[in-house]
């Protein structure tokens, strides 16, 4: 199966084209894999601006899918046209809010031969709806040109997904793993602890009442006076740290369910900071340390909780924040000394952050299950991996 993957969810523009086949013992080629960070762009407002983020996808998919196609060494020109009525009525719905993502389309798309996809997919939700509408109207565009099926991913089963693969840049494999998993997804939108029943069975078994991990160190972060993203500003800084010199809060550590918050932490520290006065930079970094150990300890307990109570197997991070090492090797402790036979599986540093490569294992895990969920292809900011499923003692 060969599949052009899209992904445009936030602040990464990424094209991904792999050649493969899903599920354990199988290989995944990685015919080209590329990513445009906005980050250059969102760093000046601390934050991500959804329609900021809409207009550089808008710029950026077309020539990224020249390279992309490039690099895969699938991209030929024609001068048959592909596109005999770029006015037509399907265009004009389709283009209606995306006027330079259909300018640069119509320049370049009509002279490009048609490469030979299986399908082509795009992450459809959860993110910010603006910047996934992009993406989805792309791939819809491509779809009706080159005359191939969509298939709709969940972002957040494609982070789950990347963390169970190994390989490197050119071939990936799944690490083997065993049913059930507990999954931990932190990233900057969601952190969920999920249940995996198997492939494509998953419930939310934990999740945070707030703030996600990654949206904490991005705030904190700025109370510190780092740029955007702040988690590895986080990170780095907190290695000049010392603990024991600042006592910042565990949220919910020893309540009863496997939920999780981090807004209370986040205001911690801004109390903290504000009654400090100036920081000099040790201080900062004393801060930082205690904050990242403080996410850290309530993420592994609530963790080796999920994989106690449920008998799971193995464990498996995505998102990312999953590029914490902090995070990686307090979890490797902790299933090391109370999880018995447990396996931990965390992705490879370039699959931690927004990528296609996941997308596109997705979707070739879609048609291992044949699933034809076709209905109709709209942005879903707040779509969930699973059902919630109370959690109980
Ligand atoms: O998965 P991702 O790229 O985008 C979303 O789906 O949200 O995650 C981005 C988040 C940001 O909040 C960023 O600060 C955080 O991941 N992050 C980290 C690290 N690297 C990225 N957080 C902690 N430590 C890191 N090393
Ligand atoms: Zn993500």
């Amino acid at each position: 199966m060969k599949i052009l993957a899209i992904e445009t969810s936030c602040d990464e523009t990424a094209i991904a084209i792999v050649d493969g086949e899903f599920g354990p013992g199988k290989t995944i080629r990685v015919l080209a894999n590329t990513v445009h960070s906005q980050i250059a762009i969102h760093k000046e407002y601390g934050g991500v601006f959804p329609m900021l983020a809409k207009r550089e996808h808008g710029r950026k998919l077309v020539p990224l899918l020249v390279e992309t196609l490039k690099k895969a060494g699938m991209y030929r020109t024609t001068s048959r046209h592909v596109i005999e009525h770029p006015l037509r009525p399907e265009f004009q719905e389709i283009f209606e809010r995306e006027q330079e993502l259909y300018a640069q389309f119509i320049g370049e798309i009509p002279s490009i031969d048609p490469p030979l996809f299986d399908a082509i997919a795009v992450t459809e939700g959860p993110g910010l709806e603006p910047a996934l509408w992009t993406g989805i109207n792309f791939a819809r565009a491509l779809s009706l040109v080159w005359k191939m099926p969509l298939v709709p991913i969940n972002h957040m089963e494609g982070h789950l997904l990347a963390g169970m693969l190994e390989g490197d840049a050119s071939e990936l494999h799944f690490h083997d793993i065993g049913f059930p998993v507990i999954g931990l997804l932190v990233s900057g939108g969601h952190t969920e602890i999920v249940l995996m029943h198997d492939f494509g069975q998953y419930e939310i078994v934990g999740e945070t009442k707030d703030d996600a991990v990654g949206e904490a160190f991005d705030k904190v972060a700025r109370i510190l006076g780092l740029p955007y993203p702040g988690g590895p500003e986080i990170a780095r800084l907190a290695l000049l740290g010392k603990t024991g010199k600042y006592t910042l809060p565990r949220p919910m550590l020893n309540s009863p369910d496997l939920d999780l918050s981090f807004s209370g932490l986040k205001t911690a520290v801004l109390y903290l900071v504000k009654n400090h006065g100036a920081l000099d930079e040790q201080t900062r970094a004393d801060i930082a340390r205690e904050f990242e150990e403080s996410c850290v300890e309530v993420l592994v307990k609530k963790t080796v909780k999920a994989v106690e109570h449920y008998g799971a197997r193995s464990v498996v991070v995505g998102g990312g924040v999953s590029a914490n090492k902090r995070l990686r090797e307090a979890l490797a402790r902790a299933i090391e000394t109370a999880c018995d036979g447990v396996s931990l599986c965390v992705p490879a540093a370039q699959l931690t952050t927004d990528n296609a490569l996941m997308i596109a294992t997705a979707a070739l895990g879609k048609d291992m299950l044949r699933d034809t969920s076709k209905g109709s292809l709209s942005a879903k900011g707040n779509l969930r991996i699973g059902s919630k499923t109370l959690f109980e003692r």
